[in-house]
């Protein structure tokens, strides 16, 4: 027996990274999904994927700034699989990256549209068909840049960091329906969105991150599929209005170093 067995999922955001390997795992429980993205390529080969695991999927493809587009999503899944019970609001880009005083109006909106505005429509259009069913979960990836700002990604942790405040708002406004609201903060996570065409690929990266935080790996997309397969699935039943650090405890502020020589460190003048 899945943990999703008889829900209908729509994920967005789902050709690549930590999209698509929910997707993956919410098929390996027994949901029904619906993966979106711009990139019908590696969404057709997610959609591979699920059945490959014996699940129900299917590919739309949707611009997530686009309201009519994530309309559409929601009305695929409620046609292919007569109901929904989880919205995951994945989809995401760096955005505007680089000192703030150098940033454009036009990058900071981009940054916003696809970050933030998307989630209000996830939210939005998702709520109604939770009602007609009794219930669902919405989750949102947030970021630790949503809990503490990153320098030259201010436009990304402005989007982050509200999605936060906007997952409590609306959980209040929906808890009497059983409707529960949750996002994800995930740290480090080794994914094309981090990799893309940074010193020795993906490997590269794999390296350096697993020196970011105590845990010394790299975060991984299973990592945060499997928090939110937990949001998802009726084990976080009581659970609403929160931000999951997924993060391999980066978000302490203990960024990991080199093992000290034990003794006494006294006054710096003393040297
Ligand atoms: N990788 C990290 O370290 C990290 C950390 C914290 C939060 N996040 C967040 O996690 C989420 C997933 O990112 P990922 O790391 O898996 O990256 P990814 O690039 O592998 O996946 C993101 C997906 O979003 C899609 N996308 C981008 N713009 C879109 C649009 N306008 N409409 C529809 N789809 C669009 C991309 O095509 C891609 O398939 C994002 O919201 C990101 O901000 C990532």
């Amino acid at each position: 027996m899945g943990k999703l067995n008889g829900k209908v999922a729509v994920i967005t955001g789902a050709a690549s990274g930590m999209g698509r390997a929910t997707a993956l795992r919410f098929s390996q429980e027994g949901a029904a999904v619906v993966l979106t993205d711009l990139n019908s390529h590696g969404g057709e080969e997610a959609v591979a994927e699920c059945a490959a695991a014996g699940g129900k999927a299917v590919f739309q493809r949707t611009d997530v700034t686009s309201e009519a587009d994530i309309q559409a999503a929601i009305g695929r899944a409620t046609r292919e699989y007569g109901r929904l019970d989880i919205m995951y609001n994945n989809a995401g880009v760096a955005g505007a990256v680089g000192p703030i005083e150098k940033v454009t109006a036009q990058d900071w909106d981009r940054s916003i549209s696809v970050l933030l505005r998307a989630v209000f429509f996830g939210m939005k259009y998702s709520i109604p068909e939770m009602r007609k069913v009794g219930g669902g979960s919405i989750i949102t990836t947030a970021s630790v840049a949503g809990l503490r700002g990153v320098g030259y990604l201010a436009a990304y942790s402005a989007a982050k960091g509200a999605i936060v405040t906007l997952t409590q708002a609306v959980a209040i406004e929906v808890g009497h329906d059983r409707i529960r609201v949750n996002c994800i903060c995930p740290g480090g996570v080794n994914t094309p969105l981090v990799h893309r065409g940074t010193r020795g690929g993906q490997q590269g990266a794999e390296e350096r991150m697993a020196k970011m935080q105590p845990i010394p790996r790299a975060g991984h997309p299973e990592d945060i599929a499997n928090m939110a397969l937990f949001l998802a699935s009726d084990e976080s039943e009581w659970i609403s209005g929160t931000a999951m650090v997924v993060d391999g405890g980066v978000n302490t502020g203990n960024i990991r170093f080199r093992v000290p020589e034990a003794g006494f460190s006294g006054p710096s003048f003393e040297r």
